[in-house]
């Protein structure tokens, strides 16, 4: 100890000696108040040097600041989840690297939307739709902007089509962002329906590991973004999940029947996967998700070619090829029209039941039965053509929906021979079109 006070003092000297020097230049520490005067060194210290007016200004700008950007207080400290937003521009062009302006939009609803009461206007919602650019997505995009929302579709065109969304490129509420959901994104939504992943066999079996990644990873993010945000997730699981079911009709507790290592797995498994997601993401991170089992839909802006079958038979017949049945064609399935489906899922993402509902249209139709429709409304003369069945395909399906009629209040209006006309015109201007014909984008 008392080698330190020595050498203390020694400095303290030696300080004094260095200010003091005749060579030395002025300092301010020469002026320092005898420690005799009965002023606190901190207050002392405060109005030396002008601190105290720096610290004045200081203060002046910083309140001046968030005066001025109110919205920049909700990222406080509590708010451990905010960050800057990526947008794009209304114009269908990504532009990701700009940052978002959150003052031009109320603050978030955080999910818990609801239903509102009738007579009180709805509160407008920022809504992402992953596979927005598909065929169920454009449908889901038109409604939720013609009922007033905020909606920005994510998708990386693998079966989507721009073409599917043109018409809503000049709305300032629509944006169109290129993104690949196996890939994290940063956005400030309300509400994400996520639809993201190839639908028909024939896309789902093109890249069967991409098809696992996009349900598994994709689905995997977008969750995150939801719990990260608080936004309310609805996932559209698939009739697919039931496998090739030994109960029918179909009810949502049945575990299905699927074989776990044969061509369709990538997409069932990838869909029963993405539904164990879903559930883990609400018990253990609380966050509100709601699921969808669809059944078998068409409708206008379907993929041509894609191997579904009412779009094969559409095509065909309007082409004037035969009609190609797999099978014995006595295989049955349930159809349900587009616009059904949009309601449903709505009515569900909406609702305060986390689900699964079967989405479907109970009306049961073999193949066989399916082509004769699809004569009578297009071409009479048309023929069948029998192949060899492709492997895995289910014998029967048909949605129980009883659980969705009654906590959803949902079922399907549009029964095939009406829902069917409804398609042709837009299938007759695509086949006309060569590029389209061809499946260009
Ligand atoms: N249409 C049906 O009959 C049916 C039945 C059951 C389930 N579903 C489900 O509904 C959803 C939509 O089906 P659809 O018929 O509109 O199919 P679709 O192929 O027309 O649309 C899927 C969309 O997702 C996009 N997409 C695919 N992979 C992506 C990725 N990795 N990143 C970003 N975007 C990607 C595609 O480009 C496309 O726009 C799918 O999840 C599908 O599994 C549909």
């Amino acid at each position: 100890m008392k080698q330190l006070h020595k050498q203390s003092s020694i400095n303290h000297r030696r300080d004094e000696e260095m200010s003091m020097g005749p060579t030395a230049p002025y300092s301010p520490k020469t002026l320092k108040h005898p420690r005799s005067l009965p002023i606190p060194r901190s207050i002392n210290y405060l109005f030396k040097e002008q601190r105290l007016l720096f610290i004045l200004v200081g203060i002046l700008i910083g309140s001046t600041f968030f005066i001025l950007q109110p919205t920049l207080s909700r990222f406080g400290p509590s708010e451990p989840n905010s960050f800057s937003v990526p947008r794009s521009f209304s114009s269908g062009l990504p532009q990701r690297d700009q940052v978002s302006d959150f003052a031009q939009y109320p603050p978030i609803n955080r999910g818990k939307l609801g239903r509102v009461p009738a007579g009180i206007p709805r509160k407008r919602s920022r809504i992402v739709v992953t596979g927005g650019a598909g065929f169920v997505g454009s449908h889901l995009v038109d409604k939720l902007l013609d009922r007033g929302d905020d909606v920005i579709v994510i998708d990386n065109f693998f079966t989507g089509r721009k073409e599917n969304l043109v018409h809503r490129f000049g709305n300032p509420r629509f944006e169109l962002i290129r993104h690949d959901v196996v890939e994290p994104i940063l956005l400030e939504v309300d509400q994400i329906y996520h639809l993201a992943c190839p639908a028909s066999p024939v896309h789902y079996k093109y890249n069967p590991v991409k098809t696992i990644k996009t349900n598994v990873m994709g689905t995997l993010n977008m969750l995150g973004l939801a719990k990260r945000i608080g936004a309310r997730f609805l996932l559209t699981s698939t009739s697919e999940v039931y496998g090739d079911p030994l109960e029918h009709p179909q009810k949502e507790t049945y575990w299905g029947n699927v074989n776990p290592i044969g061509e369709r797995s990538c997409y069932d498994e990838g869909k029963r996967t993405a539904e164990t997601l879903a559930m883990d993401y609400h018990r253990g991170a609380d966050v509100e998700v709601r699921i969808a089992r669809i059944f078998n839909t068409y409708g206008p802006r379907m993929c041509l070619d894609d191997g579904r079958v009412v779009s094969n038979f559409v095509a065909q017949a309007i082409r004037k090829q035969p009609l190609t049945v797999y099978g014995d064609g006595k295989q049955t399935r349930s159809f349900q029209y587009v616009s059904d489906l949009v309601n449903g899922l709505v009515a569900l993402m909406e609702s305060e039941h986390v689900g699964p509902f079967n989405l479907g249209n109970p009306g049961e139709f073999t193949m066989l039965e399916l082509a004769e429709v699809v004569k009578e409304t297009i071409d009479s003369s048309a023929t069948i053509e029998f192949r060899p069945n492709t492997a895995d395909d289910p014998h029967k399906r048909k949605p129980d929906i009883s659980k969705a009629k009654e906590l959803l209040n949902w079922e399907p209006k549009i029964s095939l021979r009406e829902g069917l006309p409804l398609m042709v015109s837009d299938f007759q201007n695509r086949i006309l079109n060569e590029d389209e014909g061809k499946g260009l984008k």
